[in-house]
């Protein structure tokens, strides 16, 4: 119910770019990794391209001792968490967890009402942060996660069908975002009461800012503004806040309403009479395409929330944009706000919004820097070269003679204004991570069939790759870049799709989740999913469940740091400030599972029931805490 986004929805014929040199590139694409070096000088005597992007290049000068301290795990298809030896891993509030201690609790067959999951940890953990409250912060802090999605084969105790009131009321509680404390117990963590305890959910009342405001007719629905859904990947703001991102957030919507048409602009979302199949419209008249429809333009937005005032109303930022938000990841440039944000369709783009004055002086004046900005989408060129592009009213092709009203337009139909700038389709842009100590920006792009083309060297790109974007440093605002290919995923046994892999990398596959921590180490994570491609594919064989990968930026080594239990992906990733505890995510243990139980050869049709290993239990999605054994930065 979550990848759709593997059938893309972008109707453009951007970049024409792809179509010249796709000829060249597919002469490329049955290469393997070696000879994929030797194409340079091909592709640099067509004129087409005078930088390779299959090379994990670098201008970083390598750390004075090695990154990377660890020893490397397998790879794993056990229904179990495996991490390096000398460290350990120990689950934190897994779904239904009550948020106190007085709370209701979890009941095992999924029997808890859905007032009582309001009340309780959400299902499917994704992007998360860990906000410290003691000075050093390493022995208590606020952790806020997103739950992405729900599997209602595990929400509820009877499945999916038939949809009732109560089943979507249930699902909408298990959405949203959850902020819980925690504390250092002996070895461990564990969650405490407190005031910041708190469940944002699909109901929870929303404020809007920027240029599309409530007062705007495109969010005229018939219910009061209310929830987020479907929060992805994540970011956080150098003055304490948390984003939720909203991703696929079409396919909650559907109806019976045969006559129901989308328009262009909703089309372009991937909006259809049948959404993902979760039919909340049957039981739901506000998931109702032919009802409710102004409800749609309420969704695709990144929403901050302030963690440490738990009676805050959350505010969807829409100077950010409204598209698939994968994550906004936020840095910061001449003292502006700079946020990175993938649309994760096979497709669609990588956007960026600048600020248009330092953070602190807007905060000074009373606004958010959130709202005081531009926002911008990528062209890559085929020379290494790169350029943002603005979306703003006005300029450019998004003028009132070709149909655009005013900013709130152009931003309630972001997508198709990029089209309109002709900004380069990805293979799928999810997470982007920044290093805090070059500035490279990294973007995991974790697969899709935009290829051939420049920075989508393979077709089909069924492992995924991470592209490094190489900004300049002296001013946010400017829109020049450069980007470079750092690291091809996959199995190099597998041609075509194996190509440019080396050797001796670690086998893994959609890279998806990215963070570099503060040494400079990178941390890939990965969802191989139930993803369409992959699964048609025996090209996975080799490469087993979902993991989590470290990596020096400098060299390009890349080493395999922990595997998930069967049917899960790795996602969310933060260490405490001093890099000793490291907090991450399984989620969806059991993916689409279709039996409960302990999978074994009497009991096939069940995936996993991690973590709990239950005979009757579910599997369940659910924080992980790491440490290494007497201390230690993660990683080293
Ligand atoms: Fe929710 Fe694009 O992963
Ligand atoms: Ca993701
Ligand atoms: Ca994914
Ligand atoms: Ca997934």
């Amino acid at each position: 119910m979550e990848d759709t986004d593997d059938l893309g929805s972008n109707p453009t014929d951007n970049p024409a770019l792809g179509d010249l040199i796709a000829a060249s590139l597919s002469r490329r694409s049955v290469l393997g990794g070696a000879a994929a070096a030797a194409a340079v000088g091909f592709f640099g005597g067509s004129g087409l391209l005078s930088a390779a992007p299959a090379a994990a290049a670098t201008t970083e000068a390598p750390a004075t001792r090695p990154l990377l301290g660890f020893t490397e795990v397998p790879v794993s298809s056990a229904d179990t968490l495996v991490v390096p030896e000398g460290y350990v891993a120990e689950v934190l509030i897994p779904w239904g967890t009550p948020l106190f201690t007085s709370g209701p609790a979890w009941n095992k067959d999924a029997s808890n009402s859905a007032a009582e999951q309001a009340q309780q940890v959400g299902m499917h953990h994704d992007g998360m942060h860990y906000f410290p409250l003691d000075t050093e912060g390493t022995q208590t802090g606020l952790l806020v996660v997103n739950h992405e999605y729900v599997d209602p084969i595990l929400l509820t105790t009877d499945g999916a069908t038939p949809v009732t009131p109560e089943k979507v009321a249930k699902a909408l509680g298990a959405h949203g975002v959850t902020v819980i404390k925690v504390r250092k117990a002996g070895s461990g963590w564990k969650q405490v009461d407190s005031r910041f305890n708190r469940r944002i959910t699909g109901t929870t009342p929303m404020a809007f800012s920027g240029p599309v405001t409530l007062e705007n007719p495109a969010l005229q629905s018939n219910n009061t503004p209310m929830g987020t859904l479907n929060n992805c990947a994540h970011g956080y703001t150098p003055w304490g806040t948390y984003l939720a991102c909203e991703e696929n957030w079409n396919g909650y919507f559907g109806t019976a309403d045969a006559t129901w048409t989308p328009t262009p602009a909703e089309a372009r979302y991937g909006v259809t009479r049948t959404g993902f199949g979760y039919n909340w419209h049957l039981a739901d008249p506000r998931f109702d395409l032919a009802v409710n429809r102004k409800e749609l333009n309420r969704f695709g937005w990144v929403v901050e929330i302030d963690p440490f005032d738990a009676a805050s109303t959350p505010v969807k930022r829409t100077a950010l944009g409204r598209i698939k938000h994968e994550g906004a990841t936020v840095t910061e440039e001449d003292g502006k706000v700079v946020v990175y944000s993938g649309d994760d369709e096979n497709g669609d783009y990588l956007y960026k919004f600048v600020g248009n004055a330092p953070w602190r002086r807007l905060r000074r004046q009373g606004k958010s820097p959130l709202d005081e900005g531009t926002l911008h989408v990528a062209r890559f060129n085929a020379d290494g070269s790169g350029t943002w592009m603005p979306l703003v009213f006005g300029t450019g092709p998004l003028t009132a003679a070709n149909g655009w009203v005013d900013q709130a337009d152009v931003l309630l139909r972001t997508r198709q204004a990029a089209d309109a700038l002709v900004a380069t389709k990805l293979d799928r842009p999810e997470w982007v991570a920044v290093n805090p100590l070059t500035k490279d920006v990294f973007v995991t792009l974790t697969n899709g069939t935009q290829g051939p083309t420049p920075v989508n060297p393979r077709f089909p790109n069924i492992y995924g790759h991470i592209v490094r974007v190489a900004e300049n440093r002296d001013d946010a605002t400017q829109t020049a870049f450069a980007w470079s290919i750092f690291a091809y995923a996959g199995d190099p046994q597998y041609l075509p799709e194996g190509a440019f892999v080396p050797a001796d990398q670690p086998l893994f596959g959609s890279p998806d989740g990215l963070w570099v921590d503060g040494d400079g180490r990178m941390w890939i994570q990965t969802d191989i999913s139930n993803s369409a491609q992959n699964l048609a594919s025996r090209k996975y064989d080799r490469i087993g469940n979902n993991a989590m990968l470290a990596a020096d930026p400098a060299t390009g080594e890349i080493r395999r740091f922990l595997t998930g239990p069967r049917g899960c992906e790795i996602t969310g990733v933060i260490t405490t400030p001093d890099q000793k505890t490291m907090f991450i995510n399984i989620q969806h243990p059991g993916e689409s599972t279709p039996a409960f139980g302990v999978p074994t050869p009497a009991n096939p049709r069940a995936v996993s029931n991690w973590p709990d290993y239950d005979a009757g239990g579910r599997p369940r999605a659910a924080t992980v805490v790491i440490h290494k054994v007497g201390g230690g930065k993660v990683g080293t």
